[in-house]
C-alpha cells in the first residue's frame, strides 16, 4: 500500500510565526491519515525540525545544491537538509526550472545527492499552458518523469514522490479537473513502471496547483491521487488543516 502525503510548500513566504503556529496544530493535522509534511525556506528548516519534533509533522527543504560540497556561496547541500533534520525534498519546482534555469539533468542530481544523504525527493513535474494547448502535455511529463528516473534510482527503491504540477495551475487559482489530474498520474504511473517495475505501484505522486479545501476532496479521490502539493493555502494552518483532513 502507498503512502499519502499533503505537503506544504511556502516558498519564500512565511517565518518564526508560522513555524509557531504549526507546531500549536501539528497533531490535528495529522489526522487524516497521511503523512503531513512543511517546507519551509532554509533559514527556518531547524525551528520547524524542533517545533515539530513531538509529532509527524515531518519537514522538508525547497531546494538542495548539485555539489556535494565546495566553494558554492549561497548553496546548501542534501548532506546539510539531512543534518538540519529534513526528511523531504522539493526538486525540480517549475519556479525553480523557470527562474533559475533548473534543468532536467539538474534535477537528476539533485535528485542523485538527496538519495544518498537519506533524504526523500519530492520531484516536480508539470506542462506549461503552450504546452497543454499544443497537446504536449503528456510528452513532457514523460521526458521530465524519464530524466528524474534516469540514475536507476527506482529500480530497487520506491522512496520517491513524484508531484504533478501543471504550471498553468500553480498559483493562478485555475485548476486541473479530476478527470485531467487523474489522466495524467496515470501516465506518470506507466512511465514508472515501464522504468522501475512493480515499484511503480508504491511511489506516491501528488496533484499541486490551486489545491484548496473546496477542490481537494474529488482530486484526492482519484485513482492514482495520493495526496498534494499545497503552495499558497499551505500559508494559512486552518485551511492546510482541513485540507490534511480530506487524505483518508
Ligand atoms: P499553489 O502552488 O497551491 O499556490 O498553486 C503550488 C506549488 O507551486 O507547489
Amino acid at each position: 500500500m502507498r503512502r499519502k502525503i499533503v505537503a506544504g510548500n511556502w516558498k519564500m513566504h512565511g517565518g518564526v510565526d508560522l513555524v509557531s503556529d504549526f507546531s500549536r496544530v501539528a497533531s490535528d493535522l495529522c489526522v487524516g491519515g497521511g503523512e503531513v509534511v512543511i517546507a519551509p525556506p532554509f533559514p527556518f528548516l531547524i525551528s520547524a525540525v524542533e517545533a515539530l519534533s513531538g509529532s509527524l509533522v515531518r519537514v522538508a527543504g525547497q531546494n538542495v545544491a548539485i555539489a556535494e560540497d565546495g566553494p558554492f556561496t549561497g548553496e546548501v547541500s542534501a548532506r546539510m537538509l539531512a543534518d538540519a533534520g529534513c526528511s523531504y525534498c522539493i526538486v525540480g519546482h517549475s519556479e525553480r526550472r523557470m527562474h533559475f534555469g533548473e534543468t532536467d539533468r539538474d534535477v537528476c542530481h539533485k535528485i542523485e545527492r538527496l538519495t544518498a544523504a537519506g533524504i526523500t525527493p519530492i520531484v516536480c513535474v508539470g506542462e506549461s499552458l503552450g504546452e497543454r494547448e499544443s497537446g504536449l502535455a503528456l510528452n513532457v511529463i514523460e521526458r521530465q518523469v524519464r530524466a528524474a528516473l534516469e540514475q536507476g534510482l527506482c529500480g530497487q527503491r520506491a522512496d520517491l514522490v513524484i508531484a504533478y504540477e501543471p504550471v498553468w495551475a500553480i498559483g493562478t487559482g485555475k485548476v486541473a479537473s479530476p478527470e485531467q489530474v487523474q489522466e495524467v498520474h496515470a501516465h506518470i504511473r506507466s512511465i514508472v513502471r515501464h522504468v522501475a517495475g512493480d515499484v511503480a505501484a508504491l511511489v506516491p505522486i501528488l496533484y499541486g496547483g490551486s489545491v484548496k479545501s473546496t477542490n481537494a476532496g474529488e482530486l484526492f479521490a482519484q485513482q492514482d491521487v495520493d495526496g498534494g502539493l499545497i503552495g499558497g493555502a499551505s500559508l494559512d494552518v486552518s485551511e492546510f488543516g482541513e485540507i490534511c483532513k480530506l487524505l483518508s
